[in-house]
């Protein structure tokens, strides 16, 4: 089966052409292309996305995206056997685009249409790694938008048992990049930046930690380092000297709250596969660090993380999330009854 995957939800317009073949049961996947344009250097002067421009980005890059992609997996239209496209959450001028590229696509090619969730597309690119997943599992879904906790009792049902109450994860690392005067997106960033600094140079608070339920709050730790900033400042400190500090201490202070609460989580639900996923998914300290935990706690429990690549936005999860769409019998008959 060959899938079309495109995606705009936010500031990437991106198009993938994957593969699946049936194995011993279950299904191995094959990237044929993968191709995602950046808007990055556009958003970058405004410090953060500007729905407006991603829309009008996404128009003028869409076509030549998606030909390149199948250009690319040199296959012609006719090889394709759905069209998957992400249809929320996002930016809704941004998602128009690729949905009405994908619904003319699939009516000019008469193809079938799968309109994919991009939180649910996030944790099914971890089947890319081609392994066999136990279920329950458990997703932790870090992005610039969103940051839950999901309970999967197999692969088509997504509980979520968790959520960030006020900003994402991601948000919080692009906002105290804003901060810094350092750069967007913020979390590529603070990680390199974090490498020189000390975690523990900073006393910065980790909103929610010990709280019973497993959602999350960030903004807590974004108006923390506004006030220290504002105090440095004020001591007439060189805030440059100290950014590596800062950083690290940002850093280290999401991870440690996003562990404790995919551990307890994990814990109570007796989960048998941890997936980490979307865009902060590609921090490596946060990637060892759950390994190290789960090691510790959770020896028997399986842990699969995205290669970095397909961490942040992508079509390729997308095209895999159409697959299972499509596997789900609630897809089919709604697919039956619009026909
Ligand atoms: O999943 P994604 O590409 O887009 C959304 O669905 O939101 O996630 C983008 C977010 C941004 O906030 C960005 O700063 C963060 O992912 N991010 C990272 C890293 N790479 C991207 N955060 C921490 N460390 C990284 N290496
Ligand atoms: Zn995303």
């Amino acid at each position: 089966m060959i899938i079309l995957g495109i995606e705009t939800s936010c500031d990437e317009t991106a198009a993938s052409v994957i593969k699946i073949k049936r194995g011993r049961g279950y299904p191995h996947f094959f990237i044929l292309s993968n191709i995602v344009a950046s808007q990055i250097k556009i958003h970058q002067k405004y410090g953060g996305v500007v729905p407006e421009l991603a829309a009008r980005h996404h128009l003028k890059n869409i076509i030549p995206i998606i030909d390149q992609a199948i250009k690319k997996a040199k296959i012609k239209p006719k090889n394709i056997d759905l069209i998957s496209v992400t249809s929320h959450p996002g930016l809704i001028t941004s998602l128009l685009v690729g949905l009405e590229a994908a619904k003319t696509l699939a009516y000019l090619w008469q193809k079938p249409l799968a309109k994919v969730n991009h939180l649910k597309a996030h944790i099914y690119v971890n089947y890319l790694k081609n392994k066999k997943i136990k279920f329950p599992a458990l997703g932790l879904i870090v992005s610039g938008g969103h940051t839950e906790l999901v309970l999967m009792k197999d692969k088509f049902s997504f509980k979520k048992i968790g959520q960030t109450l006020d900003d994402a994860a991601g948000e919080c690392f692009d906002k105290i990049a804003k901060m810094l005067d350092i750069g967007y997106p913020g979390g590529p960033i603070i990680e390199k930046l974090a490498k020189k600094g000390n975690p523990s140079a900073y006393n910065l608070p980790r909103p929610m930690i010990n709280s019973q339920d497993f959602n999350f709050s960030f903004s807590g730790l974004k108006t923390a380092m506004l006030y220290k900033l504002r105090d440095l400042k004020k001591k007439k400190k060189n805030i440059k000297k100290l950014i590596p500090d800062l950083a690290a201490g940002t850093q280290q202070a999401i991870i440690d709250v996003l562990l404790k609460k995919t551990i307890k989580a994990a814990k109570k639900y007796k989960v048998k596969t941890i997936m980490l996923a979307g865009g902060v998914a590609a921090n490596q300290q946060l990637r060892k660090q759950l390994q190290e935990k789960i090691n510790y706690y959770l020896p028997t429990t399986h842990y699969l993380t995205p290669n970095t690549q397909f961490c942040t936005d992508n079509a390729a999860m997308v095209a895999i999330a159409g697959y299972f769409q499509t596997l789900n019998k609630k897809f089919r008959t709604i697919q039956k009854d619009k026909s």
